[in-house]
């Protein structure tokens, strides 16, 4: 077969040259080039493009076909299930758990009687096997294929079409087309449209694996997450157990849903219960440390705000926030300072959330601050208070979303003391000892905290 022939375009200006540069001729960038086809052979959505207007009235009326994965917390990140015929994309750093999630999902497909091809080119057939074994895959209706040469892949798809396709990774897949390297941007951009055109061409629900490195990788997932219809991201670090899948773009549902899941000696376990997970073992109170319900996509999940306050030896004492943004430390010490009359100023501040969460929602502002206090003064909160509310920078708190799913989670976990903004919604909870603070100083008030006379 005739090599296709491919140019090599600048990421930066848009100039091509025949062969690779190191520097565009043109814009004077350094590595920006990148290899793609000349001619686009058929267009990425061949089967859509050519059939004319489609009276919509009539698709809408067509059921959507989901396909369950049968694992309750993969299905609730994909918006319930796979649709027929998609794209997901699966990345996060290498180690993380993406292969394992997969076959697992494979399995419990197979099991429901869907044919399954799962290709395998980081790995030999009997390391995938071996997986399997350890994970208790029971293997029927599951081929697994080792394969890095797309073409041939598209071959083996194209002549007996399976329910689901899997390519773990894109990574290592390469398109004979193209003379750059496997993992290369051109490379992985080809064989995801490729893949993608199989998969909208035959309906095939295609799932690819996408490694990301720290460094945020240039040939990972983000180059394609344009083309495909849903990307999830896997987090997780190696010293937690507990893994999140969260999605980041899904055509067919929602961004906010995020999956929770344990990494056991048998694969992954689905976490019902986040909250106690985060949670962990509380049994004293002690400075600094205050429970907030924070939200997760359509989930309320209890996480614990510490913090630590020591007198600093530096010149310019140190602030330091794990699974907060800095940023946001910043601006809730000065609300406290200015507005309370606490001073962090001779201190070193340190915030961390535990178990590994992040938080990233304003609703952080109250129970950080009644942390910071506490730890200042070195003063316990009770066990069961849980806290949450923005802070503006006038110090008043303004109430956030879901508050009433907030309190629910707080009362069913056993924290009955709420620390919340003044509700216009009148919700009440039964059980539960509110207090509704309208600023900074109330809230620090309501549990106690307040400066020395
Ligand atoms: P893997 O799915 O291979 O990661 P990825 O495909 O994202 O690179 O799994 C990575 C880690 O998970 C590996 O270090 C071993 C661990 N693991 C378990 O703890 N339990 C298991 O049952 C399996 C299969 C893996
Ligand atoms: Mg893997």
């Amino acid at each position: 077969m005739a090599k296709a022939r491919t140019v090599w375009r600048c990421q930066e200006c848009g100039a091509t040259a025949l062969r690779w540069l190191g520097r565009c001729t043109e814009c004077g960038t350094f590595g920006s080039l990148v290899e793609e086809m000349v001619e686009v052979r058929r267009p990425l959505v061949g089967a859509v493009a050519t059939q004319g207007p489609v009276p919509l009235a009539a698709s809408m009326s067509e059921p959507e076909q989901r396909v369950a994965t049968g694992i309750p917390e993969f299905d609730l990140v994909l918006g319930g299930g796979l649709v027929a015929g998609s794209m997901v994309l699966l990345g996060g750093e290498p180690g993380v758990g993406k292969s394992t999630l997969l076959l697992q999902a494979c399995d419990s497909l197979a099991r429901a009687g869907r044919r399954v091809l799962y290709v395998c080119g980081e790995e030999s057939p009997a390391q995938v096997a071996m997986r399997a074994r350890r994970l208790g895959v029971a293997g029927d209706g599951l081929d697994a294929l080792p394969e890095v040469d797309i073409a041939a892949v598209e071959r083996v798809v194209r002549d007996s079409p399976p329910d689901v396709l899997v390519v773990d990774s894109i990574q290592t897949a390469f398109d004979p087309d193209m003379s750059s390297a496997p993992g290369s941007v051109g490379q992985v951009r080809a064989c995801t449209a490729r893949l993608m055109r199989i998969a909208k061409d035959l309906a095939v629900t295609t799932m690819v694996v996408g490694h990301v490195t720290k460094e945020g990788a240039i040939a990972g997932p983000r180059v394609l997450e344009h083309m495909v219809d849903v990307v999830l991201y896997f987090e997780g670090d190696r010293d937690h157990a507990f893994r999140i899948v969260r999605a980041v773009k899904n055509r067919f549902g929602s961004v906010s849903e995020i999956g929770v899941f344990e990494m056991r000696d048998n694969g992954l376990v689905g976490v019902g219960d986040p909250s106690s997970l985060f949670l962990g073992e509380r049994t004293d109170p002690l400075p600094g440390s205050v429970v907030m319900p924070a939200m997760e996509g359509s989930r309320p999940l209890l996480v614990e705000i510490q913090a630590l306050v020591t007198p600093s030896y530096l010149q310019i004492p140190r602030r330091l926030a794990t699974g907060i943004e800095n940023g946001r430390l910043l601006q809730v010490l000065a609300v406290i300072e200015r507005r309370t009359g606490f001073g962090f100023g001779s201190h070193d501040v340190y915030v961390t959330v535990t178990g590994g969460a992040k938080v990233s929602e304003p609703a952080v502002d109250t129970p950080l601050a009644i942390a910071l206090v506490s730890a200042l003064r070195d003063v316990p909160v009770p066990l069961d208070l849980a806290a949450f509310g923005e802070v503006g920078l006038t110090g008043r708190v303004r109430s956030v979303s879901h508050s009433e799913a907030r309190v629910r989670e707080a009362v069913r976990q056993g924290l009955s003391r709420i620390v919340m903004a003044e509700s216009s919604s009148g919700a009440t909870v039964p059980g539960t000892d509110i207090h509704e603070a309208g600023s900074l100083g109330e809230v620090l008030e309501a549990v106690g905290l307040t400066l020395p006379r």
